[in-house]
């Protein structure tokens, strides 16, 4: 028998990352307070060094979410109708698994869709599932999930699994904007499934997102190696240092490189020169923790009814399945 062949359809066009990338370094690093969108994070080396940081001691959302998931996928599955499972920022899909294994021993699923902007990450994933569920057709999509939500494949009862905490990384603004896209894309009685991570000590956000063996740092500081080398950028990433804080008003983890010295950068494919002043920082990424009720709030005012909410035994993270209202 011939081996089973992911389709993968590319939605980003291939000026995309250059366009877009002197886009975001313009607005974001042209303005005060400094900022860089996290996609730029996952090129190659990012996705790399974002699988080992599942993999550490101190980052507690993955094992969280797993947990969840082995325990309660049989619920998900019987909970929802879905025939196609959409996946956004799917990464390696490794947690997934333990979802498709469950919906493919009810023979349910007909269709798989992992959608992210990371293209080999995902054409590998594309192909160790078509391997793994013979019948089940895998369609991924190289694209964005702020920009092409409205390239989902149509027809049957849609799933849409968002998980890791990923939408954390949004900013509340930018994540009433997805939520709404979300909505616009779906069908009433298509589902969502929507991994969040929960408000918690200082101490234990901390240590995961400053971990002792310094990955998180080389993840952050990535930024400046994808603009030194896709806009010709000399930033000098020994000159920086990584700076995670909690941001107890907003609730949210807040990743900064900060200047050591006065540095002024010249970045050519974005037309830029930026003079840094010692000890100003570049913002790279936040990670919104949330609390179930507003949760909730926030799904309804999207037009979205969260139906249940599952937590591991600590109630670190949730994992919670909503339906598109009409
Ligand atoms: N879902 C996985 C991976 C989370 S890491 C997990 O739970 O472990 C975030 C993933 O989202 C990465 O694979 C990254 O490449 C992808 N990503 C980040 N921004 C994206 C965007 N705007 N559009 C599509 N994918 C994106
Ligand atoms: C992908 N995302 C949910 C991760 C997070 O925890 O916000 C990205 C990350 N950044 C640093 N560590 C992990």
């Amino acid at each position: 028998m011939s081996r089973p062949e992911p389709v993968v359809t590319v939605a980003l066009d291939p000026d995309w990352a250059a366009g877009a990338l002197v886009a975001d370094v313009r607005r974001g690093l042209g303005s005060q307070p400094r900022t860089l969108p996290p996609k730029w994070l996952y090129d190659d080396a990012g996705s790399d060094l974002f699988d080992r940081i599942t993999r550490l001691p101190e980052y507690y959302p993955t094992e969280c979410e797993r947990a969840i998931l082995r325990e309660h996928a049989d619920d998900i599955v019987s909970a929802c109708d879905a025939t196609t499972v959409v996946e956004l920022g799917s990464g390696t899909s490794d947690k997934t698994r333990t979802l498709l294994d469950a919906f493919a021993a009810a023979g349910s699923l007909e269709r798989f869709v992992p959608v992210d902007v990371s293209e080999q990450t995902l054409r590998d994933a594309a192909a160790m599932l078509s391997e793994r569920y013979l019948a089940v057709r895998v369609e991924a999509l190289v694209g964005d999930f702020t920009l092409h939500l409205g390239h989902l494949p149509r027809g049957g009862r849609r799933l849409v699994a968002f998980l890791g905490g990923t939408i954390g990384n949004f900013y509340v603004e930018e994540r009433a904007a997805f939520l709404g896209a979300l909505h616009d894309s779906l069908e009433p009685g298509d589902w969502f499934l929507l991994g969040t991570d929960l408000v918690k000590s200082t101490d234990r956000l901390i240590a995961a997102y400053d971990d002792a063996e310094g990955v998180t740092a080389a993840f952050v500081t990535n930024a400046l190696h994808v603009l030194n080398r896709e806009l010709g950028a000399d930033f000098d990433v020994e000159a920086f240092s990584y700076v995670p804080f909690w941001d107890p008003r907003q609730e949210r983890m807040d990743l900064r490189l900060r200047a050591d010295m006065p540095h002024r950068v010249t970045i050519p494919g974005a037309d830029l020169v930026v003079d840094l002043a010692h000890g100003e920082e570049i913002r790279v990424e936040i990670s919104t923790k949330f609390r179930p009720e507003r949760l909730r709030d926030e799904l309804a005012a999207a037009g979205f009814e969260a139906e249940r909410t599952w937590t591991d035994p600590a109630d670190e993270f949730a994992l919670t399945l909503a339906r598109r209202l009409p």
